[in-house]
């Protein structure tokens, strides 16, 4: 009975997996550790393969396992898909092949658009991959059948992200070349179905205007994880007086970089960022 109560509460303790194809993805890190301080965390950034957006569908599963593999070395009691283009992609065959709960960033993400919109006119945007897999109509259609979706692509938010250009005038046109369309559309609610894009979310918003909503899957996706691990037995109880957890942070290219990102924007200090050959995995 003791040995049961035991390992139960080895696995509560366990960190939470999280992984993205790069940089992203510490979005939905930050929203986790806004709303879940007292669990661990273990991510790891794919950077020596990123973008993801761009690739065939049998790549990216390919790419989610081995990471799926490597995180599960590090005895993470769940794994979140922290990438729109993994999520969408891979999660379903990948969540067959693993035993730890999995959640994605494409639910949680089509959740909230469902709630937000009057109209019932909803905008996705995204990678190439993610916009063509159609899969955010597929799962607010099922939400909601009444409620009709637009995607658009728009593979150069990514690189303009990564480059620092959120605050350049180039990018009020980039934004522009993009959503032109939809703003003129009777859409109110739009997605940002990409993790780079919640960076962009103030530049949109400027551009948009406050009539149309724009969601953040990750906030609804930290709320999805609490939901999965309270259902699993597995919310780590409160720790005392040390209010943040740790967070262990791999990639698979450029830690230095990576670490310079992650300090910008997640609420601890990282000291170090490890490499990870994961073609081992
Ligand atoms: N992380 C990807 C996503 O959320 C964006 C970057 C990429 O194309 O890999 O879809």
């Amino acid at each position: 009975m003791n040995e049961i109560r035991n390992d139960h509460k080895l696995m509560k303790d366990a960190p939470v997996g999280v992984f993205d194809s790069g940089l992203g993805g510490l979005t939905v890190v930050r929203e986790i550790m806004r709303q879940l301080p007292e669990e661990d965390i273990v991510y790891f950034g794919d950077t020596a393969r990123v973008p993801y957006g761009s690739k065939s569908n049998d790549t990216i599963i390919y790419f989610s396992r081995q990471i799926t593999h490597f995180l599960k070395t590090k005895h993470v009691k769940a794994i979140v898909v922290a990438c729109n283009t993994a999520s969408a992609l891979a999660l379903p065959t990948v969540n067959e092949e693993v035993d730890v709960p999995m959640i994605g960033v494409v639910e949680p993400g089509a959740i909230a658009a469902a709630k937000a919109t009057r109209t019932g006119n909803v905008g996705v945007i995204g990678t190439q991959a993610t916009v063509s897999s159609g899969i955010y109509t597929k799962v607010i259609g099922a939400l909601d059948p009444t409620i009709s979706v637009i995607g658009k692509a728009c593979p150069l938010f990514v690189p303009m992200v990564e480059e620092g250009l959120v605050d350049h005038p180039v990018m009020m046109q980039m934004i522009d070349y993009y959503l032109g369309s939809m703003k003129e559309s009777s859409m109110d609610a739009l997605v940002l179905g990409c993790t780079h894009y919640p960076l962009l979310r103030s530049r949109i918003h400027e551009y948009l205007g406050d009539a149309i909503t724009l969601v953040n899957p990750a906030y609804e996706t930290a709320m999805g994880l609490k939901n999965l691990l309270a259902e699993n037995g597995l919310l780590r109880d409160a720790r005392g007086t040390k209010k943040q957890a740790a967070a262990d942070l791999y990639v698979s290219d450029l830690p230095e970089r990576f670490k310079e990102f992650a300090n910008s924007i997640l609420p601890i200090d990282i000291d170090r960022v490890k490499t990870v050959n994961i073609e081992q995995y």
